[in-house]
């Protein structure tokens, strides 16, 4: 049984793709991965919000990681309730810039929460205060989140063989999450890590290659074996053996075991299910939405110039219709578990997600 100290010590993460630099936040622009490293650097949240929109930084606890020092950028004002007000504002601002990952207002809830707590309870005294708490509080959000995929990853691990091959969708590793790890990459890396033989299968994730550009990106950076496929290959790499398990993270997981994640997931899981191979989604407890129903969660829609169009390229006549979703949802009688920070949530969901997420 490998232990937590263990997989911390064999595993130094390789990319740091978001750094406080304690006025402003750098994050290293996905949208021009791996051809181009820029940095982009942000000092206010509708920065932070259009880099939210704008995908150079996304992955739902990415998003969550970077609206949380968004919320601390917004800390100003003349007095403690100018600042509050400022800090409204920028939740609202930076809870618009995507709307399927729950991640993202889960983070500015949290700020925003401990904010209004410690002025009501006289924690803090001025504006300085407030914000150092909120820096520290960010601080926090990054750090949990690091612990919870080293936690996730121990977990996987138990689900993976030597030799095994891993198939995985969109990109959940470290560029995902801003902590170099990932969620679904977590057991890879730590595998590899451990000089376990393991490699992973990337579909390339059309329309904005997650899985080419990033995911085989920073697997390699890593030193994993691992092998592009196109979306449309996923049935014949499952039919002919050549995956032992399914590994996805999530955006979004509703209470009964709905599983929202890159469009292309569901029907992965569905050929899974079909073939007999196991499929788990990999994601914090802060990922759930213990909420809302299936009918409150809005699937993104983005640009049909992003289907037109092959990274500028035209792939399509130009005035084509085009329906562009970019999330889907897996019902719950195709996911074999969940696997969270505290633990594998196995069906029925609807009993068991409850005895591992707490809120
Ligand atoms: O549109 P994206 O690239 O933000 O979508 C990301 C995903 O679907 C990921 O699988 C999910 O956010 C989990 S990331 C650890």
């Amino acid at each position: 049984m490998v232990t937590l100290e263990e997989v911390k010590n064999a595993f130094k993460p390789k990319l740091k793709p978001i750094e406080w630099r304690g006025d402003s936040l750098l994050l290293l622009d996905q949208s021009q991965l791996p051809f181009q490293k820029t940095w982009i650097e942000l000092r206010d949240p509708e920065g932070v919000s259009s880099a939210i929109r704008n995908m150079q930084v996304r992955g739902a606890p990415a998003i969550g990681i970077s609206a949380s020092y968004g919320m601390v950028l917004s800390v100003n004002g003349s007095s403690l309730n100018e600042a509050l007000d400022s800090m409204k504002r920028a939740k609202i601002v930076l809870d618009s810039a995507r709307p399927t990952a729950v991640n993202l207002s889960w983070a500015t809830s949290r700020m925003l929460n401990l904010a209004n707590n410690a002025v009501e309870q006289g924690d803090v005294k001025n504006v300085k205060e407030l914000r150092d708490l909120m820096e520290e509080e960010a601080n926090q959000v990054f750090q949990e989140e690091y612990e919870a995929e080293l936690k996730m990853g121990l977990y996987g691990l138990e689900k993976l063989n030597s030799g095994d091959a891993v198939l995985t969708q969109c990109n959940a590793g470290g560029l995902a999450t801003g902590t170099g790890l990932g969620t679904a990459l977590a057991p890879m890396k730590l595998a590899h890590a451990l000089g376990m033989d393991i490699s992973v299968f990337a579909p390339e994730t059309r329309p904005w290659l997650q899985g080419s550009r990033l995911t085989v990106y920073e697997l390699m950076e890593d030193g994993i074996k691992t092998t592009l496929i196109t979306d449309t290959a996923v049935g014949l790499v499952m039919y002919k053996g050549m995956i032992q398990s399914v590994m996805v993270g999530a955006d979004r997981i509703l209470r009964d075991g709905h599983v929202y994640n890159k469009i292309g997931t569901f029907k992965e899981a569905v050929i899974a299910h079909e073939m007999g191979i196991p499929f788990y989604a990999l994601a914090p407890t802060s990922t759930f939405d213990l909420k809302s129903e299936e009918k409150d969660v809005k699937i993104e829609e983005r640009d049909p110039n992003e289907v037109r169009f092959l990274r500028g390229v035209p792939i399509a006549p130009a005035e084509v219709q085009v329906y562009n979703p970019v999330f889907d949802v897996t019902p719950p009688k195709y996911v074999t578990g969940i696997i969270t920070e505290n633990g594998i949530i196995y069906p029925p969901f609807e009993k068991n997600v409850r005895k591992i997420v707490q809120r």
